[in-house]
């Protein structure tokens, strides 16, 4: 604890803007970032780069929360933003390599924070490679995760290559939306889409009909950006009486994960009924949507959410 509080003073003499932006200690100790900026509040957690507050003024919270979430160093925090990289889903070859990557688990480095002219405040978190991360993926990389905070929150991940071999990288911004009630939201954006339905044996399916959801949903669409959206997604919801539109570049693949009833009670850091608060659209890079980066490129994965 003493270790952290010192962590938080130098944070906060070297990178804390008045008005805008603070390191504070959050659940467990473990050092947070604050936004303050009169536009909006959020809370950046440096364990896992993760996103786990964003509420414009006078709105509700944008983003769901899980009550059980685990503040713990090493661990993945259930709700908000959780960064996946570099890859999604299970490893492709070594099952016992942690699902979703490694960044979620990881304690992020502050490299600016910046007070912008238009009153939004710019938060800017990097990651590099290390013994830790050689023994999980073996590439020389440079991982910057930049958020901008006003009325809409901006979330941008970029991958560099600063080895000397090609690197193959995957990954997604785990949003997970409040809503008011799953049975009474919709999403649009995806008609027309294939997708994966990751529980029907990976059989590969049309979204014919607008996405509602009355059961457990873990799909994978693909193509999304060339063939059936236009880079925007909206989840309509009847119950908060809201929108929440989601644009996103650099990714051609979504996910859409509610776990339901059976699955939510077989997490233990997620409420039984938890599912029907929240969804998750994932702007991601999966399956054939991951990047091959040679020596000295990069690539960027963002969205915008806004109300
Ligand atoms: C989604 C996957 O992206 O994340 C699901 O498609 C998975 O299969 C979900 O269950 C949550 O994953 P985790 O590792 O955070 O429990």
């Amino acid at each position: 604890m003493v270790k952290q509080q010192k962590q938080i003073e130098a944070l906060n003499a070297r990178f804390a803007l008045t008005d805008h932006l603070w390191f504070q200690s959050g659940e467990n100790g473990l050092p947070k970032v604050q936004i303050d900026n009169g536009l909006a509040t959020a809370e950046v957690y440096l364990q896992g780069g993760h996103i786990t507050a964003f509420q414009p003024q006078g709105s509700e919270p944008v983003l769901w929360m899980s009550p059980q979430a685990q503040f713990q160093s090493g661990k993945a925090i259930r709700g908000g933003v959780p960064v996946i990289w570099p890859w999604f889903g299970a490893h492709a070859i070594d099952k016992h390599k942690p699902q979703h990557g490694f960044a979620r688990t990881t304690e992020w480095q502050v490299s600016t924070t910046k007070a912008l002219p238009d009153g939004r405040t710019q938060l800017q978190l990097q990651m590099q490679d290390t013994p830790a991360t050689h023994a999980l993926w073996p590439h020389a990389f440079a991982l910057s995760l930049t958020i901008t905070v006003g009325k809409a929150l901006k979330i941008e991940l970029t991958s560099h290559n600063t080895g000397e071999q090609v690197f193959t990288v995957g990954g997604a911004l785990h949003s997970y939306f409040a809503i008011g009630d799953v049975e009474q939201m919709h999403i649009d954006g995806l008609f027309g889409c294939n997708y994966i339905d990751q529980l029907d044996g990976n059989r590969i399916k049309q979204q014919n009909e607008i996405i509602g959801i009355r059961q457990e949903v873990d799909r994978i669409y693909f193509d999304t950006e060339d063939t059936c959206t236009e880079g925007v997604y909206t989840i309509f919801d009847a119950q908060l009486l809201r929108q929440i539109y989601i644009k996103r570049t650099g990714s051609r693949s979504t996910v859409v994960w509610n776990p339901w009833k059976n699955k939510a009670k077989a997490m233990a850091d997620f409420p039984d009924d938890g599912y029907q608060r929240m969804v998750c659209i994932e702007t991601a890079n999966a399956v054939d949507d991951v990047r091959h980066l040679a020596p000295g490129e990069t690539h960027t994965l963002s969205q915008i959410i806004s109300l």
